[in-house]
């Protein structure tokens, strides 16, 4: 690692936002950008952390809870060893949120709105989840029959349909660095 960056004032940057509206990538395509300036970044992804760490939980309120609690545990300890941090994850309620900041501290901790439409995510459906949602294969699903509240004072918002990663990108890098 670059000696500069060893006092890397690292931060958690927490994406929220509807299933498919590009959260992962954004949070992917942010820890890239900061390893090519030799900073650290773990990437925590919902649909990874509960392929694992949260294997045992599914999507009611409680669970929510807990997934989120759990990943913004993980996102604390990174942070305090001066790791960035990248979470994709809905969090679909203003109370898991708050809950995710008090954690990490608030100091540390950047609220993201991947504000992208329902309609756009589930046109792109890219798991086929919305359309197994829609004929009720899958209940509780966040915008079809489970609530999303949108961030009122998030730090940045991002609509992903009109403008593309490479400004997204660089205006969290400002905020950031
Ligand atoms: S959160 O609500 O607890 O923050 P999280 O981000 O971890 O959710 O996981 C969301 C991912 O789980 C979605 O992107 C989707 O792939 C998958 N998923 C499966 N069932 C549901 C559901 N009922 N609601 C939302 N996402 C679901």
């Amino acid at each position: 690692m670059n000696e500069s960056h060893t006092d890397q004032n690292a931060k958690v940057i927490w994406f929220t936002g509807l299933s498919g509206a590009g959260k992962t990538t954004l949070a992917s395509e942010l820890a890239k950008h900061l390893k090519t300036c030799s900073y650290s970044c773990l990437v925590l992804d919902g649909d990874q952390a509960r392929s694992g760490l949260c294997a045992d939980l599914g999507f009611s309120e409680v669970d929510r809870n807990e997934n989120i609690r759990r990943i913004s545990e993980v996102a604390k300890l990174a942070v305090s060893n001066n790791i960035f941090v990248a979470v994709a994850c809905i969090s679909p309620r203003t109370k898991y949120r708050e809950l995710a900041k008090s954690i990490v501290g608030k100091e540390f901790f950047i609220e993201i709105y991947v504000n992208t439409p329902l309609s756009v995510c589930e046109f792109r459906d890219p798991k086929g989840l919305y359309k197994k949602a829609r004929t009720g294969e899958i209940n509780e699903f966040t915008g079809i029959s489970s609530p999303y509240e949108p961030p009122h004072s998030a730090d940045l918002e991002i609509d992903t349909n009109d403008v593309n990663y490479e400004e997204n990108i660089a205006k969290i890098l400002k905020l950031l660095l």
